[in-house]
């Protein structure tokens, strides 16, 4: 065996296989009374237990202005479970995982209540076996942030005792802005080290994304092809068919853009794009994601290789679907993008000259998650014109959501005398590959940070390469117009479509 990447491959290769157990540990969630923590972090907690990932000890902290008592806390916990998590409830693991419930109520500026925290730490200590290594996972509006880190600091819960860990967990938006993300970045570093920070893009834990990475770099077929001079464009898309729901709050004024383009979608390209990594640790991750994220050039006329969009009504899956403006909460006047697509290229060797494109965008035609690598034609087909008339170009589409799996495009002979083709598909599903179903993102990444696993979570340099690169394009929208309507239920406005027409392309219908 040839020794590859690192000292000993061996051992790393089956390390990776075994099943990775946290240790003594606890999680304290700021924010548990909001959307993500009932729907995402108390699930992904259980199931994790359910999986026999978490320690027998492992403790749970609520924080928050309820006046709750540690049952009360219990019981919120128990509804979100039963009705979010992806595993089977069962009795026996819910009262394990009861036993380490604990509530602390009080506000952020509260410092009687993050003495109660480090008391309720301790006593878990003592009665739970975590052995003072915590997690805070900071599931707060980004306003909080500062205080939420700073009273950590204060009540000395940011350093760990000797011997064990203490760990920051940062929801996104992680700033509206490089400079806002720099200020940011400096407060919560003055608080915590690199290491101790672990800034959540929870599509970094889907499954699909993660294959990305194996599909590019355990494999020989496609790396030698993953070129410009093999690739026509990239298109990366994230589409989704709610509306904002209850989120006016958060999304007015932030937009699609910066919800998800400067996050999910850049990683998707970074992921996409970037050179094999030395290894498959964190640095090494971060290096060459960093390279690409660098390396991005913004296109020249900003008003025509960028679109912004606005939902209006309309319908979708068979019932009428107000608009953005007329939703609960939001301004009636607002410019605030509910779909964004923009154009991209990287100035490198691999990708010069291949663009990429992003789009994103809420009340679409349907929830899809993709990147489509599409090929360039055949140099020169032998088959007469009307024969191949209907031929596309060769794609691999990778599924992000839903139906995960990878798809590749070619042109194949219709049965018959005639020397017809058409284009077919070959097909890889999850579902049918694999018998095991694939873990939430949030139970993956939840794992990881009490593993002190950082591959999976953007560093500081990320974040703000991905602002560099969204910046100038919010700078031109605020500064030129409205963002273009397009009815609820449809795949974006005509401007969009027009963009690619103009390149001579067109945007997958997915
Ligand atoms: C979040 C965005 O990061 O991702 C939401 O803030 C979006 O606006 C969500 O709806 C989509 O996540 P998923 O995993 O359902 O694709």
């Amino acid at each position: 065996m040839t020794a590859v990447h690192g000292a000993n491959p061996l051992r790393d290769a089956a390390d990776r296989r075994l099943p990775r157990i946290a240790g003594p540990s606890g999680l304290v969630i700021f924010g548990v009374t909001g959307d993500l923590s009932r729907k995402k972090l108390m699930p992904a907690v259980y199931d994790l237990a359910n999986r026999g990932l978490l320690p027998p000890g492992f403790s749970l902290i609520g924080f928050a202005r309820r006046d709750w008592e540690d049952e009360d806390f219990a019981e919120v916990v128990h509804d979100a479970v039963k009705q979010h998590s992806r595993t089977p409830f069962r009795e026996e693991v819910w009262q394990q995982l009861i036993q380490g419930m604990r509530f602390v109520q009080g506000n952020f500026d509260d410092d009687a209540a993050f003495e109660q925290l480090k008391s309720t730490i301790q006593e878990l200590d003592k009665a739970q076996g975590t052995g003072g290594n915590f997690a805070f996972y900071l599931s707060v509006p980004p306003k909080f942030f500062p205080q939420v880190v700073q009273q950590l600091k204060k009540h000395e819960l940011a350093d760990a005792p000797e011997g064990s860990w203490r760990r920051a967990v940062i929801e996104k938006p992680f700033g509206h802005d490089l400079k806002s993300a720099k200020d940011l970045n400096a407060i919560v570093h003055e608080v915590f080290a690199p290491d101790q920070v672990f800034r959540i893009d929870h599509y970094l834990g889907k499954e699909t994304v993660q294959n990305i990475l194996a599909l590019r770099f355990a494999n020989q077929m496609f790396e030698p092809i993953w070129n410009r001079s093999y690739v026509d464009h990239v298109q990366i898309t994230m589409a989704e068919d709610i509306g904002i729901g209850g989120r006016a709050g958060y999304y007015d004024g932030i937009g699609a853009a910066r919800d998800v383009i400067q996050n999910h979608l850049l990683q998707l390209m970074a992921l996409t794009a970037m050179e094999e990594p030395a290894s498959f640790d964190a640095n090494a991750l971060v290096a060459e994601k960093a390279k690409v994220l660098g390396a991005v050039r913004l296109p020249k006329d900003l008003s025509k290789d960028t679109v912004r969009g606005q939902y209006s009504a309309g319908w979708q899956g068979g019932e009428k679907a107000v608009g953005y403006l007329q939703e609960e909460g939001i301004d009636p006047k607002s410019k605030t993008d509910t779909y964004a697509a923009i154009k991209l290229g990287v100035d490198n060797r691999r990708w010069a000259g291949v663009p990429f494109y992003l789009r994103t965008g809420k009340r679409l035609g349907r929830r899809v998650t993709e990147i489509a690598v599409v090929f360039q034609r055949a140099p020169h087909s032998p088959f007469d014109h009307t024969a191949t008339e209907e031929l596309g170009q060769n794609a691999i589409v990778i599924r992000v959501q839903p139906d995960e799996g990878i798809t590749v495009r070619f042109g194949s002979k219709v049965p018959g005398t005639s020397m017809e083709i058409r284009d077919v598909s070959m097909d890889f599903a999850y579902g049918e590959s694999f018998t095991e179903s694939s873990p939430e993102a949030y139970e993956r990444l939840i794992l990881d940070v009490l593993l002190g696993d950082a591959n999976l979570f953007p560093r500081t340099e990320e974040v703000e390469l991905s602002w560099n690169i969204l910046d100038p394009i919010e700078q031109h929208w605020d500064e030129n117009g409205t963002p273009a309507q397009y009815p609820a239920g449809t795949w974006g406005p005509v401007e969009a479509d027009e963009m690619l027409a103009r390149d001579g392309r067109s945007w997958r219908r997915p």
